[in-house]
């Protein structure tokens, strides 16, 4: 019997849908599967699953983009400083209020304690540039929640602006050097957190690319028939957005990138994404028991839905927003 699949794309702000509506997927009925209905309203997104675990409430973080710096980084300033200078003042998501981008992330982390949050993902760009100071400033904070946390990277979190280097070599050399206490003893490029039951599979995209081993990684999840939620920081390709859903996107390649002198970076790869990048995109968009795909990078709250499977953009955590994801057995 063909499978049923459908695709539904929701820009909210683009079509003028409000926050405060609901937005419900359906399920395939045709299999037994891990996937029920998943629903959001305003900045909570619930998953009901067919699997059996226990109710989840999870804080998804993305996009905060710390600037906290202090003289350790001051011999980098002529790489962080225009990113230094970013997110100083964003309009709070609820009150509308001028706030700097560490109140929305301490603000965040206090709602999570008040909630009794069973977990913490942050999918990237936490911080506008490595710094010593920033991480041991969210090692702390988060610390004190005693939450347990996952943190994927973006493509912010390791790359200084104008220095040498692949964006693959940016990575591992900030990697190693600033941000391997977040990652709490976990490969940073590929991680499983196991929280009730439910596999938080962490995959590195900040590159806009997929690694082979990555590719082994996620499968080996899949065939663990546990549910899955995926977190990544790049969306993974949708018809109907632009390039910031480039991980997959068939235009993402060197003769598409724009930004790459604002950014001082190399450009993008000639000849586009790799045979394993859009293998990846291919596969979990057809991963039985994925229950949804958390991500960040375009800052804009949007939810699309293709194959049954949700993918959600957060907004960015700079203003204040955070989604709350409660995972429940259906
Ligand atoms: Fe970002």
């Amino acid at each position: 019997m063909k499978r049923r699949s459908f695709l539904y794309t929701a820009g909210l702000s683009g079509i003028g849908l409000s926050l405060g509506k609901t937005l419900t997927g359906c399920t395939n009925v045709k299999e037994k599967k891990l996937r029920e209905t998943s629903t959001l309203n305003g900045n909570s997104f619930s998953i009901y699953t067919n699997a059996e675990v226990k109710a989840t409430k999870v804080f998804h973080i993305t996009d905060t983009h710390l600037f906290l710096d202090d003289e350790r980084g001051e011999k980098y300033s002529e790489f962080s400083k225009r990113m230094a200078g970013a997110y100083r003042s964003n309009k709070h998501f609820k009150t509308g209020e001028t706030i700097p981008s560490n109140k929305g992330f301490e603000e965040a982390l206090k709602e999570a304690k008040k909630q009794n949050a069973d977990f913490i993902v942050i999918t990237g760009d936490l911080f506008s540039f490595p710094s010593e100071a920033a991480v041991e400033w969210v090692l702390d904070l988060l610390e004190e929640t005693a939450i347990p946390f996952a943190f994927v990277a973006g493509n912010h979190d390791w790359h200084f602006e104008g220095m040498k280097g692949s964006s693959n070599f940016l990575r591992e050399t900030w990697t190693q050097k600033l941000l391997k206490p977040m990652y709490q003893g976990n490969n940073p490029l590929y991680a499983t957190y196991n929280i009730n039951g439910i596999r938080f599979v962490c995959i590195d995209n900040s590159t806009y690319e997929i690694l082979p081993e990555q590719l082994d990684f996620y499968r080996q999840q899949v065939s663990s028939n546990e549910p899955l939620v995926l977190l990544i920081h790049i969306p993974l390709y949708i018809p109907g957005h632009n390039l910031d859903f480039g991980c997959g996107h068939p235009e993402w390649g060197e003769k598409n990138d724009k930004n790459f002198e604002i950014e001082r970076r190399e450009k993008w790869r000639k000849g586009g994404h790799t045979e394993t990048t859009f293998k990846f995109h291919d596969e979990v968009f057809n991963t039985p028991n994925l229950l949804a795909i958390l991500t960040g990078h375009t800052h804009h709250l949007t939810l699309d839905i293709k194959n049954d499977i949700p993918q959600l953009v957060s907004g960015h955590n700079a203003s204040g927003y955070y989604t709350q994801v409660s995972i429940y057995p259906f």
